[in-house]
């Protein structure tokens, strides 16, 4: 990654892909990688993102597979064989990330494991029927993940730093639930700013609403990216 920009990801959930495209037409250089998750995805999304992947833009499918290994094994070839640069898979046992990293075969496709989503408590976790504290489990999935030969995990800025420290420091960390200072949470609990997220070690920032929802789409990706850069060069 040579510039702040190329750690930035915007999420495109937006109903079409029109109106994705309006996005991608209107950020342009000022983001790193798009990624297209299930609302885009259901609605004529992968085309979009084998289009990207044609034209060399890095693309991330954030599918969150989850299923029975031959099912997760072919779902996650069919995804390398776009060029895809980035998929999500939850990191929930072996079976489910071993099968997804036969899937990848030699292909360049990054996998990343969900370990805990960013909108869940710690409250949230408890009503799982899981007894672990969330820092915990989150650092237990990423290990699953490393050790199952993924190249990094999704976790929140508050987790990062931990991550960090117990992995190493080639383990990517992509964190979600990234709201500038003052910006509205929505459904997001464990949301941290952009500088936090970086400082704790994450890679790569993902960010939509912030940036999609936007007056002016271009001037907050912008400001975002600036946030990023006064974060590394500190
Ligand atoms: O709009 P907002 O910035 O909250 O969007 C965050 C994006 O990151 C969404 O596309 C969401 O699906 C995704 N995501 C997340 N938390 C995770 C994994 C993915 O918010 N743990």
């Amino acid at each position: 990654m040579t510039f702040p920009r190329d750690r930035l990801i915007v999420a495109l959930d937006v109903p079409s892909v029109e109106e994705a495209e309006a996005l991608i037409e209107t950020l342009g250089d000022d983001v790193g990688v798009y990624k297209i998750g299930i609302e885009l995805l259901f609605s004529g999304g992968f085309a979009l993102a084998q289009e990207l992947a044609r034209r060399e833009c890095p693309v991330f499918i954030d599918a969150k597979l989850l299923d029975i290994e031959a099912t997760v094994e072919r779902a996650t070839a069919a995804i390398a064989r776009i060029g895809a640069a980035f998929l999500t898979v939850h990191a929930l046992d072996k079976k489910t990330l071993a099968a997804a990293v036969r899937g990848r075969g030699d292909s360049p496709l990054k996998l990343l494991g969900v370990t805990v989503l960013t909108n869940l408590s710690p409250c949230d976790v408890i009503e799982q029927g899981i007894d672990h504290p969330l820092a915990e489990l989150v650092l237990h999935r990423a290990k699953l993940a490393k050790e199952a030969g993924f190249d990094g995990v999704i976790a929140s800025g508050h987790e990062a730093a931990q991550i960090r420290k117990a992995l190493g420091p080639d383990f990517l960390i992509v964190t979600p639930g990234v709201r500038p200072q003052g910006s509205d949470t929505q459904d997001q609990a464990r949301a941290v700013t952009p500088r936090s997220a970086i400082e704790a070690g994450a890679d790569y920032l993902v960010v939509g609403r912030p940036i999609t929802r936007a007056a002016d789409p271009r001037a907050a990706a912008s400001a975002i990216v600036a946030e990023i850069a006064a974060a590394l060069s500190r």
